[in-house]
C-alpha cells in the first residue's frame, strides 16, 4: 500500500512559525487514523529550507505527496491527506 509523503519545512523560519507543532500533532495521528480509517501509512519527514520564506512567502510550509501547503497547520495538513485520500478513493 503507498505511503503517503508528509515534508515539513524545518528550516529556521518555519521552525518559528510553528513546523515542530505539525510534525508531532501528525506524529500522534494513530488515534485520528483509525477514526478516519485511514489505513495508509504516513510517512513525515523534515527537510532543510524550502528557500520559499526567501521570496516573501509564509511559512510553515509542507508538503503532503508533492503538494504545497503555505502557511500549514496540523488542520491543513489533516485536510489535505484526506483529500488526497479520497481523491484516489482509498
Ligand atoms: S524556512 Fe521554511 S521555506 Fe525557508
Amino acid at each position: 500500500m503507498k505511503k503517503i509523503k508528509v515534508e515539513v519545512c524545518s528550516g529556521t523560519q518555519c521552525v518559528m512559525m510553528g513546523a515542530m507543532d505539525i510534525v508531532a500533532s501528525i506524529q500522534s495521528l494513530s488515534s485520528l487514523k483509525q477514526q478516519l480509517r485511514l489505513d495508509r501509512k504516513i510517512d513525515i519527514v523534515t527537510s532543510k529550507c524550502f528557500g520559499l520564506c526567501k521570496e516573501g512567502k509564509c511559512g510553515p510550509f509542507v508538503r503532503v505527496d508533492g503538494e504545497l501547503i503555505e502557511n500549514a497547520d496540523s488542520e491543513s495538513v489533516m485536510s489535505h491527506i484526506i483529500s488526497i485520500v479520497n481523491k484516489k478513493g482509498e
